[in-house]
């Protein structure tokens, strides 16, 4: 059966094919629901607290629409404004929520955080982005690929360009190989995904029927591919030294008009989970201009603003998915 009650997601890795595919489905009818006014509550006096130890504006956002939505409350929690990490333990921390709330959504560096609040609370702990893992973002990103693709998620190909050793690039090379799709990733040596989640990727792979590509020539893999996707350069979490040397190795790796013709198909579509450097015009983008004379990051303007562009869906559906996680393993 599919029941996820009481898990937690701490990595996209712990659920199953099936999970996904269950996840992915009740979204779209909480979606279709919500659109026709009938949403129905089933998170009613539930207590969700939304730990914060970095940025967010959609995670933060989504996770309050979807409680709400359901009738369920939050409580957000910023680092500065608690005593979590300063005055107080994080297996303290822990015990204390877990007493409090039905569930805990965290945000924060390193992956075993997120895995130790989940041990100590006893409660299900919502990972909203850690160094390492994204995995609410793919649920949304998977249901738009379902909405705009026109076939079924495993006849389609994806190509992540970009910086893939983090959170966005190893996240989707595993939400892709669960639902046995053609993945594609184009990165300089160096910038790949972690060998050991390669090699157990295609061991799943060969379960799914999904098909693996890890290349350096970005043209080579977007060839044939559905759905161009990247991500910033510089993540957060990483000091701002490190965009001269991020730039030099990834401007090959920009997403251009060119490149989104190369994938030799009229309708590929432009994703990215945002925030995007796309235009300049805003405070970090400006000390970029400043200082390296570019006009765009990862993706250039012309492409973001394109019809190709699909990543306000995207954005809209990280409400839907997160709120399918919530009711699936709470209601
Ligand atoms: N895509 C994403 O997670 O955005 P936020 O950092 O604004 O939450
Ligand atoms: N890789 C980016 C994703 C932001 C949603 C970061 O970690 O900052």
């Amino acid at each position: 059966s599919f029941n996820l009650r009481n898990r937690s997601l701490l990595d996209l890795a712990d659920f199953e094919p099936r999970d996904i595919r269950y996840l992915l489905d009740l979204a779209a009818e909480l979606k279709r629901s919500k659109y026709a006014g009938n949403e129905m509550q089933r998170l009613q006096r539930k207590n969700i607290a939304l730990v914060f130890e970095k940025a967010s504006t959609r995670t933060r956002c989504a996770f309050e629409v979807a409680a709400h939505d359901q009738g369920a409350h939050v409580t957000y929690i910023d680092p500065a404004s608690s005593q979590i990490g300063h005055k107080e333990s994080l297996k303290d921390t822990a015990r204390v929520l877990g007493r409090m709330y039905d569930g805990i959504e965290y945000r924060g560096f390193h992956q075993s955080v997120v895995e130790e609040l989940a041990r100590f609370s006893h409660v299900p702990v919502w990972n909203g982005l850690t160094d390492e893992s994204h995995p609410t973002q793919i649920l949304a990103d998977l249901l738009t690929m379902e909405e705009f693709g026109e076939k079924p998620l495993h006849e389609m190909s994806f190509c992540y360009i970009g910086d893939a050793r983090f959170n966005m690039g190893c996240s989707l090379l595993i939400g892709g190989v669960q639902m046995g799709m053609d993945v594609r990733i184009a990165a300089p040596p160096g910038l790949q995904p972690p060998a050991e989640l390669v090699a157990s990727m295609h061991v799943l792979a060969e379960r799914t029927g999904a098909r693996i590509t890890i290349v350096a020539d970005p043209l080579k893999a977007v060839a044939g591919a559905d759905f161009i996707y990247t991500d910033v350069w510089v993540s957060m979490g990483e000091p701002k030294e490190v965009w001269a040397q991020r730039i030099e190795q990834l401007l090959p790796y920009q997403v251009t008009p060119a490149l989104m013709l190369a994938t030799g198909k009229p309708r590929t579509k432009f994703m990215h989970c945002l925030p995007a450097l796309h235009n300049l015009d805003t405070e970090l983008g400006r000390q970029l201009h400043e200082q390296f004379g570019l006009t765009a990051l990862e993706v250039t303007d012309e492409v973001f603003e394109s019809e190709a562009s699909i990543v306000f869906t995207q954005a809209e559906n990280r409400v839907h998915t997160i709120k399918a996680v919530l009711v699936a393993t709470l209601a």
